[in-house]
């Protein structure tokens, strides 16, 4: 009996610390997170085991050795018990490295950065990452994908950052892929008398009384790493409160006048897209212009990226504008799933820049518009040498295909279901996929369930055939 009872006592006390081990005990075991989170293009784009929610990006920035000192704090939570994770980033130097305030180890394999955490974090419990690092960037031009994409980029009198859709682990670490958006905040430093503008609003500016100031930008909605831009230079700010959002620019100092000019649309361009699309996703919109030609413009949200080259008075200029525009919607809130899906972004931003022109300056120089991107599209050397603008390839995603083809797409579909379900359909497949991701099928299901009709031939001769339907 009393060996028995003395069993019983034994047998409680094991149960009870077990118990009281599993609820504060750390953990003993875990596993990797995922090195990608498998995007057919870009395998080594973004990372498993946890999902970003804030990044503060702290940069010393000196422009002439165009060197970087930064320290960058990832927030994010564990979405499996994990004994190592990535971010992605390449280049620079570490010069330190925690995971909740204690050091951490790590091994670098191309943009993979490892980290193994002293402690493994247990899954659902949020943790910090702090990486401090120093270094020149832009000597990794060419390991991005894409020729436009080399991240952080200077030029005689300023930096600007365009890095869709791999280059934004050039330059800070990230878990880069669309599908992790997380909100972020800046505190940038520079020599005055240079500006610092990212994206979302500024916050304020510390003066340390010595030349250099700080610049404090915050954002208010998650935002995607290659939508990410610091833009440094002499510019001067205009600010207008506009319809819809406050816009806010930044422009060359010294070109302010003739870029106040191309800009003057803008609220326009903003009240029209708020009318077709749904409301504007974001707190703030507004351009910024380098001082420099560039073969390219970006979406970066709410401060889209723009060269010299669009201060002009073209019909074209205002359509680059209403095109970066359009992305905030389509591309920024209702982001790609994988970069395969980049049809949802460049098609519908190219149609939407249409959209304008017929809405702005009537349906004969729409009908124009329409009519040189067919001839384009239709022309038989293009049609055997593009690749289908629904999968168009990694290398290959920004083909022209993609942007003038699947404006047709859209065209097309519009003749087909007539103008009233058309805009129907963009308004409740933006409404469903607003700040998530989507996939081109979502927005099959959703043109096929608003319309009434079985859209699938359809869109396979548009999107993914080398024949070019009849519209
Ligand atoms: N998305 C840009 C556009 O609006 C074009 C683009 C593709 C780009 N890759 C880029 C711009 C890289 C800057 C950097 O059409
Ligand atoms: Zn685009």
């Amino acid at each position: 009996m009393r060996k028995y009872i003395t069993l019983v006592l034994l047998l409680n006390i094991a149960l009870l610390s077990a118990a009281w081990i599993s609820a504060s005990a750390p953990l003993t075991e875990g596993t990797r997170g995922a090195p990608g989170v498998g995007d057919p293009y870009f395998p080594e784009l973004g990372n498993g085991g946890y999902d970003a929610q804030h990044f503060r990006i702290g940069l010393t920035v000196d422009l002439n050795e165009r060197h970087l000192a930064g320290t960058v704090t990832m927030q994010a939570i564990a979405t499996q018990d994990l004994s190592q994770f990535n971010l992605d980033f390449l280049g620079f130097s570490i010069e330190q490295l925690t995971v909740n305030g204690v050091p951490a180890t790590y091994s670098r394999a191309g943009r993979e950065f490892i980290i193994t955490p002293a402690v493994l974090l247990a899954k659902d419990s949020p943790f910090e990452v702090l990486v401090r690092y120093q270094g020149t960037p832009g000597q990794y031009d060419g390991l991005s994908s894409q020729p436009f994409s080399g991240g952080w980029q200077h030029y005689p009198g300023g930096v600007y950052v365009a890095s869709q859709p791999d280059g934004a682990s050039l330059w800070y670490p990230t878990n880069d892929h669309p599908q992790d958006k997380a909100t972020y905040s800046f505190a940038i430093s520079v020599d005055a008398p240079y500006i610092v503008a990212t994206n979302g609003q500024l916050q304020r500016v510390e003066d340390d009384g010595a030349g250099r100031r700080t610049f404090y930008w915050e954002t208010r909605d998650p935002t995607a790493s290659y939508l990410v831009t610091v833009n440094i230079a002499q510019f001067s700010r205009q600010e207008q409160e506009g319809e819809v959002v406050l816009i806010r620019n930044y422009f060359p100092a010294d070109k302010q006048a003739q870029a106040e000019a191309v800009f003057a649309e803008t609220d326009a361009m903003l009240g029209f897209f708020t009318g077709i699309f749904g409301d504007y996703p974001f707190e703030v919109y507004g351009a910024v212009v380098a001082d420099k030609s560039l073969p390219f413009a970006l979406e970066t949200q709410t401060l889209s990226l723009f060269g010299t080259n669009v201060l002009n008075d073209s019909l074209q200029a205002q359509i680059v504008i209403a095109h970066e525009l359009a992305h905030q919607w389509f591309g920024n809130s209702v982001s790609v799933h994988t970069w395969r899906d980049i049809w949802l972004n460049e098609g519908f931003a190219t149609y939407a820049s249409a959209l304008w022109v017929e809405h702005r300056y009537g349906r004969a120089r729409f009908m124009t518009l329409m009519q040189d991107w067919y001839r384009l599209i239709s022309n038989p050397a293009f049609i055997l040498t593009a690749p289908p603008a629904g999968d168009p390839s990694a290398a290959r995603m920004f083909h022209p295909v993609v942007y003038y083809r699947g404006a047709w797409t859209l065209h097309a579909l519009r003749q087909k279901v007539g103008d009233e379900t058309f805009f129907n359909i963009l308004k409740i497949y933006y409404q469903r996929y607003q700040y998530g991701n989507a996939q081109i099928a979502d927005f099959v299901t959703v043109a096929e369930a608003v319309s009434g009709q079985s859209l699938q031939d359809f869109f396979t001769g548009w999107l993914y055939q080398q024949a070019l339907p009849e519209p």
